[in-house]
């Protein structure tokens, strides 16, 4: 089954050189193995990788966020149509990065509902803060996918994907990745809620990617699960002796 490598760069590389190099060596990875790579670097470098992206099946731009307005008076927004315009395919919505800054599930919605609009393919990131043994953050994720999805067609969704990214699972500062079991279990669950509240009923047409301190030893433990499409990774897209890897494992 094919699985998707999301590389989201974040700000990580601050130079126009380095991320060149980053990308010259995604794109070697992507040709040797043909795995599905949405490359998501920083907004101010997609006019430049747009321009050096070599035309191939497998390889797709992605933006980080995106506004949900096309256009008009909205200083330090991206609009979503000048995205399209330069050849990206896909964007990361809610990303609890941005969560944190004060995004909300409605605005995340809005943007998904941008993106499609578009012609763009969210890359919707839901997951839970923190877990406690009595399982309440199963309720916080429940409202979480329940806001953040509304008014969606249930056709809709095959032009979504989804990244199940637990907050406490991300970042140099987390303790560890969630467990593969606990990956798919997720997915799971996001599916029923998806399928209890929202209607969609096709299954077939939710795809659950995972995120959160993945990195090339752990990664195809996910992978190797048909419940898990693929991955949404963070500090390993830009480290290239884990790129190979990475690779390696969503062959
Ligand atoms: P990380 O980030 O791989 O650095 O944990 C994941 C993400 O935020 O998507």
């Amino acid at each position: 089954m094919k699985k998707y490598l999301a590389l989201n760069m974040k700000a990580y590389q601050t130079s126009v050189k380095d991320v060149e190099k980053n990308i010259a060596l995604i794109g070697a990875l992507n040709k040797k193995t043909k795995v599905t790579t949405i490359v998501c670097p920083s907004t101010p470098m997609l006019s430049l990788v747009a321009k050096k992206f070599p035309k191939r099946s497998t390889l797709f731009l992605g933006a980080q966020d995106a506004f949900y307005e096309t256009e008009g008076a909205y200083t330090g927004m991206t609009s979503p149509k000048l995205l399209k315009d330069l050849k990206v395919s896909h964007v990361i919505v809610g990303h609890s990065e941005r969560r944190a800054m004060g995004e909300t599930n409605k605005q995340v919605n809005k943007k998904i509902h941008a993106c499609l609009k578009n012609k763009l393919i969210p890359i919707v990131c839901v997951g839970e803060k923190s877990r406690d043994a009595a399982g309440l953050f199963l309720l916080e994720l429940k409202q979480q996918i329940i806001e953040t999805f509304a008014e969606l067609t249930e056709s809709q969704f095959k032009n979504i994907l989804i990244a199940y990214e637990p907050v406490w699972a991300i970042g140099q500062d987390a303790k560890r990745s969630a467990t593969p079991d606990e990956a798919v279990e997720m997915a799971l669950y996001i599916t029923k809620i998806l399928h209890e509240q929202l209607g969609v009923k096709n299954h077939q047409k939710i795809s659950v990617l995972y995120g959160g301190s993945v990195n090339s030893a752990n990664a195809h433990d996910f992978v190797k699960h048909s419940h898990i499409a693929g991955l949404l990774v963070g500090r390993a897209s830009v480290d290239p002796k884990e790129l190979p890897g990475l690779f390696a494992a969503c062959k």
